[in-house]
């Protein structure tokens, strides 16, 4: 049995934690539930235990033996630590890594992948200091729902207001990789890592469902040296590529990541190695290999310059640079005796996605091609909206938070590995 411990913030929305306890036990998930100061002004621990069928934590003291129950065991023994409600307040104090009461410290102290459904004003939710606290949640790999749109009990209207159980549970139900059985389809006629037909449903991917797989992934911008202080880079942050690497590390996979200059933390469980120029990405993506499954993830620079050996100097008139154009790694990999069975490219286009996407897949001689459209604020930003294109067509996903663009991804090829028909 799956298992998660949910955090009970403070807020009116708390009671909607019954709701979402009562579901995660229909649907045979296990709970242990802590609830902070706060949220026992909204729910009492009573209805949380009688719900979940287990004790309910209320306060660091009350981890009876520290030895057997304490509070890192409490916060490693569930599969994923869910957040419901997650206030302003303790969003905050996540991004900060403070840890002053029984929620944070498990927080804190935990390894184990966190999702959170914020429920807070919507001023609040607006404000410059949540966008930030959310944002930094995201780039430390905490999954951050998108709360509700609709009137407040507070009065107002907007964004701010928790999911619906349902779709919390939804979320839950992804992280742990569990498919929801209205979503289990037949399986699929389509050959050679087609697409499937269900989008939403990902796949049967088990979190080990990538055990004894090698993928490599290429993540972040190249810097290309123009003389020893100046370079040509490019927007990526490496967040899309950084969200996959660790996805496909939740599922089993043991994951080489090579980077081009990111300031990202690694993913856990993932091998990375550094590089900077595209021509030291393709050398390390080749001595990477073999590999089972490549995703290109990089925004590899297309020219490199050729490089002054001293600092270039003002002179009467700007220096021309002299571009020549790099090793297209994707495509290279896709032709090589040594190619993974499944090649994954990424595609940034600023118009025509689908129909550059579509020419590029032949180009390159990729399985699937994610294309993206970088002309808004992509590079850099939290969420993505893409469009798989495979051999048997597109399919366009709405616009996601990036890691769960990444787990999405992640659970396709676990499905299109472990799977002997799309192998
Ligand atoms: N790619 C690569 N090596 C390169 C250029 C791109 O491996 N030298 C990979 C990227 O990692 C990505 C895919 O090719 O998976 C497409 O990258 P993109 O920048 O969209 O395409 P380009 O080949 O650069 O084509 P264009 O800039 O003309 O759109």
């Amino acid at each position: 049995m799956k298992r998660i411990l949910l955090i009970v913030g403070g807020g009116i929305a708390a009671y909607k934690a019954c709701e979402l306890v009562r579901l995660c036990r229909k649907a045979g998930i296990g709970l242990k539930v802590v609830l902070t100061e706060g949220g026992s002004h909204f729910v009492t621990p009573m209805t949380l235990a009688a719900l979940s069928e287990n004790q309910v934590y209320t306060t660091l003291w009350d981890l009876k033996d520290e030895a057997e129950m304490g509070h890192i065991q409490l916060s490693r023994e569930a599969d994923l630590v869910v957040v419901a409600p997650a206030t302003a307040d303790l969003l905050a104090k996540m991004a900060a890594g403070l840890a002053d009461d029984l929620a944070t410290t498990l927080l804190l102290a935990t390894d184990k992948p966190v999702l959170a459904a914020p429920a807070m004003n919507v001023r609040m939710w607006e404000h410059a200091a949540t966008r930030r606290n959310v944002a930094q949640l995201r780039a430390d790999g905490v999954t951050v729902l998108e709360p509700d749109e609709g009137p407040m009990a507070c009065g107002e209207y907007g964004p701010g207001r928790l999911p619906e159980p349902e779709a919390i549970l939804a979320a839950i139900q992804q992280a742990l990789s569990i498919v929801r059985p209205e979503l289990v389809e037949g399986p699929s006629s389509s050959s050679d890592f087609g697409q499937e037909k269900s989008g939403a449903s990902t796949s049967a991917a088990r979190t080990d469902g990538l055990a004894g797989k090698h993928i490599l992934v290429t993540a972040g911008p190249t810097h290309e040296p123009i003389d020893p202080v100046r370079y040509i880079a490019n927007r990526s942050s490496g967040r899309q590529g950084y969200a996959i690497a660790g996805a496909l590390a939740a599922l089993g996979a043991r994951v080489t990541l090579v980077s081009g200059p990111v300031t990202l933390p690694t993913p856990p469980g993932v091998t990375r190695i550094d590089v900077e120029t595209a021509q030291d990405m393709a050398n390390a993506v080749a001595a990477a290999l073999p590999a089972d499954a490549a995703v290109m993830v990089a925004a590899v620079g297309d020219w490199r310059a050729e490089t002054a050996p001293q600092k270039l100097k003002k002179g009467d008139a700007p220096p021309s640079l002299l571009l020549s154009e790099n090793p297209d790694i994707l495509a290279l990999l896709a032709r090589s005796p040594h190619r993974p069975a499944l090649v994954v490219g990424f595609a940034a286009e600023t118009e025509a996605v689908i129909e550059h996407a579509t020419a590029k897949r032949a180009r390159k001689g990729a399985d699937w091609i994610v294309a993206n459209d970088v002309s808004g604020d992509v590079m850099g930003g939290p969420a993505n909206a893409v469009h798989l294109v495979t051999a048997d067509g597109v399919e366009s996903w709405e616009r996601l938070p990036k890691d769960e663009v990444a787990r999405r991804l992640a659970a396709r090829i676990a499905d299109a590995l472990t799977t002997p028909s799309k192998g």
